[in-house]
């Protein structure tokens, strides 16, 4: 079966990890697609590695910045213009921020990590929020975090914005799910990305691998996720099968955040 057939789905931090994940799932069953992200080198390896999977698959790039709200109106305007609608929202580029105790999280810093993970997610969702409700029905996806869930430490910013990111979700599902719309937000643990690979570097420098495997020690399944498992994920919550889950949360995280 293909779930997207003649579907339109944007997806923001779609030059790398998770966003590309999610972007080739929903492209092997015949999504169109939008690809965001302020990397144009990252996008276009996105495409080249969709379209070797799936040579069919049509991928438009759009470089912008999901911090920017004029740049947030415009994505989804070209999107419209181009495809005429949106189905499916991944609402998902994301940074991680410096790591360290609350009193030297520096507020530029803070302020920084809020503007693109925080507003980035709530601009996204007010403009393409304006076009489902016209259209009647979509669904959103929107990349929180176990950060976002429960207290990790030493990460100020990352916290308060995916913690943000929850309400939101919370607070939209409940407002739009009368239109037939649904919204949810996913809560990853750890997955090799290379975000992950950039944070294991903040903690272990040069021997950050190994500063992986105690990472992932504590874990229920003593690994770390894989993004092909988000992508899967994704591409579930955003089919029609999943339009009665709205306004929930779903940690996708071995466990971890159960864990006493
Ligand atoms: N990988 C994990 O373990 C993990 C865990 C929990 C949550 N997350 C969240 O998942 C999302 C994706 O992370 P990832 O692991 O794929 O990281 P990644 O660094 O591989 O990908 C993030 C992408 O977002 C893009 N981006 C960053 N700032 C942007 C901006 N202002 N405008 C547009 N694009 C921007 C980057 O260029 C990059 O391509 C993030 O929101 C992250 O917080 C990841």
């Amino acid at each position: 079966m293909k779930r997207y057939e003649d579907k339109v789905i944007i997806v923001t931090g779609g030059g790398s990890g998770l966003g590309r994940a999610a972007a080739l799932e929903v492209a092997k069953e015949g999504a169109k697609l939008v690809l965001v992200d302020l990397n144009s080198e990252g996008l276009n390896e996105s495409k080249k590695e969709i379209q070797a999977a799936v040579e069919t698959a049509e991928i438009e790039l759009v470089e912008a910045n999901v911090s920017n709200e004029k740049e947030v109106e415009k994505y989804v305007q070209f999107t419209i213009d181009k495809f005429g609608k949106i189905d499916g929202f991944f609402n998902n580029a994301g940074i991680e921020g410096t790591q360290n105790l609350t009193e030297e999280y520096g507020s530029d810093e803070f302020n920084r990590v809020v503007n693109v993970n925080l507003n980035g997610v709530f601009y996204g969702m007010k403009y393409v929020l304006k076009e489902m409700k016209k259209q009647g029905f979509g669904s959103i996806v929107n990349t929180a975090s176990v950060g976002g869930i429960r207290g990790v430490g030493n990460q100020s910013g990352y916290a308060a914005s995916k913690h943000g990111v929850v309400g939101l979700t919370r607070n939209s599902g409940v407002e739009y799910g009368q239109y037939g719309i649904s919204i949810k937000a996913i809560a990853p643990g750890a997955i090799m990305t290379p975000m992950v690979e950039g944070s294991l570097k903040q903690i272990g420098g040069e021997n950050w691998e190994e500063a992986g495997k105690e990472f992932v020690s504590v874990n229920p399944m003593k690994r770390f996720g894989k993004p092909e498992e988000v992508g899967a994920l994704v591409a579930f919550l955003l089919s029609d099968q999943a339009n009665f889950i709205n306004a929930a949360v779903v940690p996708i995280d071995g466990g971890q955040s159960y864990q006493y």
